[in-house]
């Protein structure tokens, strides 16, 4: 469910580059729909890049999808063409370091398809930074773990405000109900939190106490 959504948002046709492949489910499925011409699947582990290797090997698809032992975009030649990026299954601040690391091997006209787990503040951040707009958000519920799915493009200089980098721009508009449980559930978390810091036994340094609290804060209001 989680790779389908992702899936979706891959462009018609691209040439895409699938960073941490793992098994290298995603440019498998999207090729054998004929839905992508060409892939790239990445990975930095041993193990993965095997199973990507037998993935391609056993649907014969070994001509169209090549797969590299490559550190995060490294794993991007000049001559791929590459025209969508997915990085997914990852931290968000994992995925802001792979692309922070190896900005070179951007041409900024890829589209970004990135399913950070956690993390996705700083991932907005960095995409604001960059000058990337975020043109699709989406947020899904499976096994009881909430995903969200980040598309964004290089389009100059954007702005976003803090609660914005915070909840996702798109998602504090469109409320879905799977936003809304996410929140619901963090906003419990953080008034736990509250409540451990009061009975610490070791007083809580006041910016961290204050940071929860403003966290907690922006969710009461967004869920109000
Ligand atoms: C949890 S799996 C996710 C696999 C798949 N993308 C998915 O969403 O189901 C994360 C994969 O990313 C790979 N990975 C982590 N850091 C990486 C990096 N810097 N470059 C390439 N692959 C990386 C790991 O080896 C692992 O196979």
């Amino acid at each position: 469910m989680r790779l389908e959504r992702v899936a979706a948002h891959v462009p018609a046709g691209a040439r895409l580059a699938d960073i941490g492949s793992d098994h290298g489910y995603l440019p498998v499925a999207l090729m054998r729909r004929g839905a992508i011409t060409a892939a790239v699947a990445g990975e930095v582990a041993m193990t993965p890049f095997h199973a990507a290797e037998r993935t391609v090997r056993d649907n014969e698809l070994s001509a169209r999808i090549t797969v590299r032992l490559a550190n995060g975009l490294a794993a991007i030649e000049p001559q791929d063409g590459i025209t969508a990026i997915s990085i997914c299954g990852m931290g968000g601040e994992t995925i802001r370091d792979i692309l922070d690391s190896d900005k070179a091997r951007l041409s900024g006209r890829e589209r970004l398809i990135l399913q950070p787990n956690g993390g996705e503040q700083p991932l907005r951040q960095w995409l604001m930074d960059n000058g990337y707009g975020i043109l699709c958000e989406e947020i899904l519920r499976e096994n009881r773990f909430y995903y969200e799915i980040i598309v964004a493009e290089r389009i100059g200089p954007v702005q976003y405000t803090a609660e914005q980098l915070y909840f996702g721009p798109l998602q504090m508009q469109a409320r879905s109900p799977a936003f809304l449980g996410k929140w619901q559930r963090i906003l419990r978390e953080k008034h736990k939190t509250l409540a451990n810091f009061a009975q610490a036994r070791q007083a809580v340094p006041e910016d961290k106490v204050q940071d929860v609290a403003r966290q907690a804060r922006w969710i009461t209001q967004l869920l109000a």
